[in-house]
């Protein structure tokens, strides 16, 4: 006869089903219905949706830039790709937000992630991290993610790394992985700064090109300076043809504040790059957004618009600022990542009214049909309705 379970379970809509599964995973030895619990406590133990951090250790590398040691005291780290990064969540005055920091230690080991953090100047973020955060702090991260990656596929064996500033904290951890797992690749490195005192990781940077025949790198200082034999200005095409030899055979990696970067991918497109050879990493929009090219002219940037969300809620935004930073001011919580239209956490529906989308928004054509957009992408140029 058959037992309360199964009988309660026949006579739901596709019982039979449910059924036959639960035997099947009874016959392959794990029965989730009775395990649920065990089952997601193993799969949250190596694959949480989110990372508890713990700060162990504080290197002071400037008076602007530290480096912090992130270690998890519930699970094991996740493996992750040199070149990814973390999005790190904190609440700074009531203001819950997060900002995207690449990984800049080895992928090699999995006992802690490192992240090297420069001070922006009024940066909301970055000054709480370097004035405020203390040892055995503790913050919310994202797995680590992004696609500013080598994939040996894809990419040539010829790789040229565009640093800017802090933007070189990705590449110390790519050259990691490429020196010390000794990969053959050529790597050439030209690091552009404001001045030699700015530069970060000069002595590893020395170590890896006396040691590594296949790494060599260059400095471009904005500010000359007499100390040493370099190149001097932006990195423009002459001084990118003079140091890369096989231009059409590399793979350029950019990193660095947003108008570099796209200073520099300009420079390679008139050196004929093609874009499939440039990959760049990017955070947030430009810390201007009324200069970025299609920006309308008859707004200035201080305009205050009235946004409502799912059809009651009615706070302020501003035109100069993302409507992700719009909702997280008024303490509406959306996901996150990337902060850079990329990874499409943010999206929301808009309903009604008008957006700037800042370039680097990659939306999907279906996303466009129905009106989706990127929160961190997307500029608010009239009053407008969304749906989260
Ligand atoms: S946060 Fe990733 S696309 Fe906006």
């Amino acid at each position: 006869m058959a037992d309360f379970k199964t009988t309660v379970l026949s006579t739901l809509q596709n019982g039979k089903n449910v059924i036959e599964q639960i035997d099947a995973l009874k016959k392959t030895g794990t029965d989730y219905s009775i395990n649920a619990d065990r089952t997601d406590r193993t799969i949250n133990k190596y694959h949480n949706d989110n990372l508890k951090l713990r700060v162990n250790e504080i290197i002071e590398v400037n008076k602007d830039v530290k480096t912090f040691r992130l270690v998890s005291d519930d699970c094991m780290l996740p493996v992750f790709k040199s070149g990814q990064y973390l999005n790190i969540f904190t609440v700074i005055e009531g203001v819950r937000t997060s900002r995207p920091y690449s990984i800049s230690s080895s992928s090699k080991q999995r006992a802690y992630y490192e992240l090297t953090i420069a001070r922006v100047p009024n940066g909301f973020v970055s000054n709480f991290m370097l004035n405020e955060v203390k040892l055995n702090d503790v913050f919310e991260a994202s797995n680590p993610a992004g696609e500013f990656v080598f994939n040996p596929i894809f990419h040539s064996d010829k790789s040229v790394f565009i640093a800017g500033g802090s933007g070189i904290t990705p590449f110390i951890s790519m050259l990691s992985e490429a020196l010390d797992k000794g990969q053959k690749r050529s790597i050439k490195l030209i690091y552009g700064c404001k001045d030699y005192a700015s530069v970060l990781f000069l002595d590893l940077l020395q170590e890896y090109a006396s040691k590594h025949s296949n790494f060599s790198f260059d400095l471009v200082l904005t500010n000359k300076d007499e100390k040493v034999v370099t190149e001097v200005g932006f990195i423009n095409k002459d001084i990118i043809s003079k140091l890369v030899q096989d231009i059409d055979d590399s793979t350029f990696y950019i990193c660095g504040p947003q108008i570099m970067n796209d200073f520099v991918v300009k420079q390679l497109e008139e050196l004929k790059v093609k874009s499939r050879w440039i990959r760049r990493e990017m955070f947030g929009s430009s810390p201007n957004i009324v200069t970025e090219n299609g920006w309308p002219a008859e707004l200035n940037g201080s305009e205050v618009f009235t946004l409502t969300i799912n059809k009651d809620i009615k706070v302020k935004c501003n035109a100069n600022e993302s409507l992700l930073v719009a909702l997280e001011r008024n303490k509406v919580r959306v996901n996150v990542c990337c902060r850079s239209g990329e990874c499409s956490l943010c999206k929301v529906q808009l309903v009604a009214g008008n957006v700037f989308l800042s370039k680097g928004s990659l939306l999907r054509h279906s996303d466009e049909k129905f009106g989706f957009i990127h929160s961190c992408k997307a500029f608010p140029i009239s009053d407008l309705e969304i749906i989260i």
